[in-house]
């Protein structure tokens, strides 16, 4: 693709910068070069909740999506000059110190010839992920597609091909939503955002400006019904100012989801609790909260949120990583999030051949052999009506006659006996989800007691499924620990 002559004219500039240094990570701030948008660039501003119900509605129901992480990075792949540098795959430029004009031929070697764009969405599918959340530039800057805004893109590689089309076409193919992670004011190649260089060719305004809303235009453009979600990351830097440029493109796309790490984030995803619930927001924080790498304890209210999590430390590729959570781990954090309202974001980090490592693969295809018996506790369903359940967890789903409650048991009773603490309702049937076997149950001063099988049937959890009248009544748990041998 054919490049702008002011960016053809910018990078002639850049190449004359000297080298960065990583001495700090802040940019400078001078006067906007473009217009500043118009009073309310939020396209969500004035939304009912009428209307933000409808248009999370999918994403409410979805509840387990894929993240992918891929980039450059995955060349280094965790080592440079042959030294392993620590911390997180996508961070190598940054944690290895290492110079732009070291880390750009990395771009020579990132040639995805394996990349097969059907199969990654098959594997999403089969493992039960309803959408999938892609890396289009992350804070090394450089680009998946062609972008006419920068000459740091795939056009610098020998594969040359556009990474995020063929994406887009399988997943509207196989019926899985696509979306795009941006970051927006990190970009340690392209000049003027939180770049390593003391003294940037640009400002960070220009960068807003000249990468940030072109690129965010061009993603929001090209893939036709794609994409259907913005994951924002990470806003250093960022002011009202430059983060309504770019909330402002949203209109682009009607109905799109956006997250929380537009303009403000406490540091690595982190929750403020306090705030969350008391329901103040800042300005343009976005549909989704994203506690990262750690599942909040009780959810977060009426306020929609994603867990990101790794299937072992890394997000980007790193050869030396493996740190593998167990399938069953995995399972029981994709139950855990569902049982507090949440959506599970699980990623993947694939080679710079293209190839999704084998280790996660084995594992997405263990969480999809769950679903496929198990999914309807998880898709569509609301957060549990228990405080605690020392045995697991539950989710519900209300339904004109009454509720449907899930059971999910991680720690099955050596007595046969469940009990399903202080739940008052008429209970009209139990049985296993699995295999439809009826269960026996019994009312007690406690709680409701379910007769189980000796065994478990899956070792990750069983669910059984429990048809109550009305909506769940639960009485104030007791204070100590339900005793499971009563
Ligand atoms: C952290 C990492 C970043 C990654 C993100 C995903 O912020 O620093 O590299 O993309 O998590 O949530």
């Amino acid at each position: 693709m054919t490049k702008t002559p002011l960016a053809l004219a910018l990078l002639g500039t850049l190449a004359m910068q000297p080298l960065p240094v990583f001495a700090e990570d802040k940019p400078s701030a001078t006067a906007a070069a473009t217009p500043a948008p118009t009073p309310n660039p939020d396209p969500y501003a004035n939304e009912t909740k009428e209307q933000r119900d409808a248009r999370m509605a999918w994403w409410r129901d979805a509840r387990f999506g894929m993240f992918i992480h891929w980039g450059v990075y995955a060349v280094p792949a965790g080592f440079h000059k042959g030294q392993p540098v620590g911390g997180l795959g996508e961070w190598i430029m940054h944690g290895g110190k290492i110079p732009a004009e070291e880390y750009k031929p990395y771009a020579n070697e990132f040639n995805p010839t394996q990349y097969d764009p059907d199969a990654w969405v098959a594997l999403a599918k089969k493992a039960g992920m309803k959408y999938i959340i892609i890396t289009t530039k992350h804070h090394d800057g450089f680009a998946l597609w062609p972008s006419a805004a920068s000459d740091w893109d795939i056009e610098a590689t020998p594969y040359k091909k556009d990474l995020l089309k063929p994406l887009a076409e399988a997943c509207q193919k196989h019926g899985i939503q696509l979306g795009f992670y941006y970051s927006q004011a990190k970009d340690w190649i392209n000049d003027g955002a939180s770049t390593p260089n003391p003294k940037p060719s640009r400002t960070m305004d220009e960068y807003i400006d000249q990468i940030a809303v072109p690129q965010m235009r061009e993603l929001l453009t090209n893939y036709s019904a794609a994409p259907v979600i913005i994951w924002w990351d990470f806003p250093t830097a960022m002011n009202e100012e430059r983060a309504a440029k770019l909330i402002e493109l949203l209109k682009l796309k009607p109905g799109i989801i956006h997250n929380n790490r537009l303009l403000k984030i406490a540091p690595y995803g982190k929750v403020d609790m306090e705030k969350i619930k008391s329901g103040k927001r800042d300005p343009y924080s976005g549909d989704t909260e994203t506690p990262e790498q750690h599942i909040p304890d009780t959810g977060l209210g009426d306020r929609d949120w994603e867990a990101c999590m790794t299937i072992n430390e890394t997000w980007g590729f790193k050869s030396d990583d493996h740190n593998w959570k167990s399938s069953k781990t995995l399972i029981q954090h994709l139950i855990d999030i569902a049982s507090k309202g949440g959506n599970y974001l699980l990623n993947v980090g694939p080679t710079a051949e293209g190839i999704i490592p084998e280790p996660s693969v084995e594992r997405l295809e263990d969480i999809g052999q769950w679903m496929e018996v198990n999914s309807e506790s998880i898709y569509g369903t609301q957060a549990s009506p228990f405080t605690k359940l020392t045995w697991g967890r539950c989710t519900q789903k209300k339904h004109d006659n009454g509720t449907t409650l899930y059971l999910h048991v991680f720690e099955w009773p050596s007595d046969g006996k469940l009990l399903v603490p202080g739940l008052e309702n008429e209970v009209k049937s139990a049985a296993l989800l699995a295999n439809g076997e009826a269960l026996k149950f019994e009312k007690t001063p406690d709680g409701v007691q379910l007769k189980v099988p000796e065994k478990a049937l899956d070792p990750n959890a069983t669910v059984i499924k429990v048809e109550i009248a009305g909506e769940p009544k639960v009485t104030a748990p007791p204070s100590a620990p339900v005793d499971q041998k009563k």
